[in-house]
This record gives C-alpha cells, sequence and structure tokens, in this order.
C-alpha cells in the first residue's frame, strides 16, 4: 500500500512509518515538526514539512503520491494544555482533520485510521474498558478526538469513507531507533528515566490516597511497536470492515509505583520520589480491554510485560542523551 502518515516526525507516527516500510509499504510522511523531529523519520520514507491547515500543500502531495491510505496521528495532543487552549483542541484540531478528510475524499482516497485516545472515558462504569463503554471525554483534546470519530461516522455515511478509530492508552517504550522526545514532556516513563539519567532530581507522585492496590493511580501502557502494528492491521482490513472501533493496551494495569520500581530495577539508580496532591480530572485506574481487536485484527501484542516496556524505552534514552 501507499500510505501518508500525518505527525509521522512524532513519537508514535514515526514508528508505525518504521513499521510500515519493514512490512513493504511506500510511506510519505506530513508535519510541520512542531512538536516531531525530521530525524525521526526513516529515510526510506519521503518527507512533506507542512501544516494540516495549508490545503495547497496537501492537495499537492494527495495528487503526487496517489496513496490508498492515511494514518493520521498529526494533532495537538496534551490533556493539561487542552484546559488552557482549548481553541488549539476543539478548533485545531478539528479543522485540520476537516481539511484532511476534504482533500483526502476530493483525491479519491477514502480509508483512514484516526489516533483516538483513552480520555474519552474519563468516568468508566466498567473496568477493563471496552468500546461499549459510555463516552465521557474527560478534557477539550478528548472531546476533539471524540468530534472527529462522529465526522468520520457521517463521513462513511454520506461519501464512503471506510475508517477506524483507535483509542490508545497509554503509548510507550522504544524501538531501537526510535523514541519519546518530547519538549515540553509530560509523559510518566521518560520522565521517570530522566530522573535515572540524571537530568531531574526527583519524580513528583500526584496522589497516593487512590482506591488500589498501592495509593497510587494504575494505568495501562501499550508498546508504541504493537500500537504501530495495530494501525496496519486496522488499514488492511478496511478492504473487508468500513467501520471499525478498538481501545488499544495490554489489559494489564500497572501503577505509578510499580512503573518507577520496574525503572529502579532496570536502571540501578534509586529515583526518589516525592507525593504531592491529586491532580485534577485523573481517574483512579484505567485499563483496556482490548480483546476486539486481539479478537477481529488478529492483533497479538508482542512487548507486553511491563520489564519489556522501560527496559525498551531506557535503552532508547541512554543512547540518545539529548533526544534526536
Ligand atoms: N502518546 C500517547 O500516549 C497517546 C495516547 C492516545 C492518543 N495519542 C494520539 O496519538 C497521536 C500521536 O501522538 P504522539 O504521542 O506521537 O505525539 P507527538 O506530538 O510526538 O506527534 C504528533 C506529531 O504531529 C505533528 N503535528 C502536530 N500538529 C500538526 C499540524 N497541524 N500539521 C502537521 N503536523 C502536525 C507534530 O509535529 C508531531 O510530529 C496524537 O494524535 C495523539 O493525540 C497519543
Amino acid at each position: 500500500m501507499k500510505v501518508i502518515v500525518t505527525g509521522g516526525a512524532g513519537y508514535i507516527g514515526s514508528v508505525a512509518t518504521e513499521r510500515l516500510l519493514a512490512q513493504g509499504h511506500t510511506v510519505a510522511v506530513y508535519d510541520n515538526l512542531y512538536m516531531g523531529h525530521r530525524e525521526a523519520v526513516p529515510s526510506d520514507a519521503t518527507f512533506v514539512e507542512g501544516d494540516l491547515s495549508d490545503r495547497g500543500k496537501l492537495q499537492d502531495l494527495f495528487q503526487d503520491f496517489r496513496p490508498d491510505g492515511v494514518l493520521h496521528f498529526a494533532s495537538h495532543t496534551m490533556v493539561g494544555e487542552s484546559m488552557d487552549h482549548p481553541f488549539l483542541y476543539l478548533g485545531d484540531n478539528v479543522r485540520n482533520a476537516l481539511n484532511l478528510l476534504e482533500v483526502m475524499l476530493e483525491n479519491g482516497t477514502n480509508r483512514i485510521i484516526l489516533s483516538s485516545t483513552a480520555n474519552l472515558f474519563d468516568q468508566p462504569e466498567r473496568m477493563p474498558i471496552s468500546e461499549t463503554e459510555r463516552i465521557v471525554p474527560g478534557s477539550p483534546y478528548g472531546e476533539s478526538k471524540y468530534i472527529i470519530e462522529r465526522i468520520f461516522y457521517w463521513l462513511h455515511r454520506t461519501r464512503g469513507l471506510r475508517y477506524a478509530c483507535l483509542r490508545y492508552f497509554n503509548a510507550s517504550g522504544a524501538t531501537k531507533e526510535r523514541g519519546e522526545d518530547r519538549d515540553p514532556e509530560t509523559h510518566l516513563i521518560p520522565l521517570v528515566l530522566q530522573v535515572a539519567l540524571g537530568k531531574r532530581e526527583k519524580f513528583s507522585i500526584f496522589g497516593n490516597d487512590y482506591d488500589t492496590p498501592d495509593g497510587t493511580c494504575v494505568r495501562d501502557f501499550i508498546h508504541i511497536a504493537d500500537l504501530a502494528d495495530a494501525h496496519i492491521l486496522a488499514l488492511e482490513k478496511l478492504s473487508e470492515v468500513p467501520e471499525m472501533t478498538f481501545n488499544l493496551g495490554n489489559g494489564r494495569g500497572f501503577s505509578i509505583l510499580e512503573v518507577i520500581e520496574m525503572a529502579r530495577k532496570i536502571t540501578g539508580h534509586p529515583i526518589p520520589v516525592e507525593f504531592g496532591p491529586r491532580r485534577p480530572g485523573d481517574p483512579g485506574t484505567l485499563i483496556a480491554d482490548s480483546s476486539k481487536a486481539r479478537a477481529e485484527l488478529g492483533w497479538k501484542p508482542q512487548y507486553d510485560s511491563l520489564e519489556s516496556i522501560v527496559r525498551s524505552a531506557y535503552e532508547w534514552h541512554a543512547a540518545h542523551p539529548d533526544g534526536y
């Protein structure tokens, strides 16, 4: 297949590009490098630096490249930022997706995979969380993803769009060549590893009075290579099934303290922690039920132990102490 990867210079998109190329597909990455890194884009991919708001540039890309499908990663991605700057999310994220969809459909490409999020499930009634859980977005970020999911639904009914919404839980880990390098960094594992690598003195844990075994939040971590593979399986499956939604996680929860303990074991560093108050809006436990993706896509996560996730991230950060 010929695939356009928006946001393919970012953390997850660059690994999806790596895995697509490894499986023999042809890839063009479209990214404005707002958060991503040119160095993260595999050399066998075509790279176009551009913003999703630039319809002319998108048109040129679709006309030149003539893709069979699109993986849509490019987005503003931070829950906290979305509370402070809702228009970046309810505005830019949604408008950019609409631009992309219009240009795609005008050029005869009708398959797309969306990076959606567990932030759709702010008040889950059942754990683990399946695709039938009620949707309660936890922030303008989550809401923007849900609005895009609904736009997909209507474009399926009116314009023949074929789509899959993949709602990821916590993407984590690294491949040999590609890892997590953001500024500012807000994700647990890279922040913990920054302490182990001497870049930060200690790690702050928000809340240790949750109703969980050790009082800290429990989260579901999924390795980015497994996540990337689910995208490729979903894109292939769209030729048979025109609309799909999957929750993607490990199916197992690990507490913040368990992650830190694993990082201590792997790095040999004591990783001091301090406890602070809960962060508003953080649910105690979030675990995905990914049995639908396993059954319907034949998806088999390969790196599902906490050790393999934290170890792969550590190896990448140790080899790239200053990022890309
Ligand atoms: N990291 C996670 O745990 C997680 C969880 C759930 C969902 N997601 C979603 O997965 C996707 C990828 O996340 P990530 O962690 O790789 O983030 P990232 O910030 O590393 O990657 C996003 C990429 O999109 C690019 N981009 C942003 N706005 C753009 C625009 N207007 N035009 C062109 N390029 C633009 C950025 O430069 C960056 O390279 C996002 O849509 C995010 O919301 C991530």
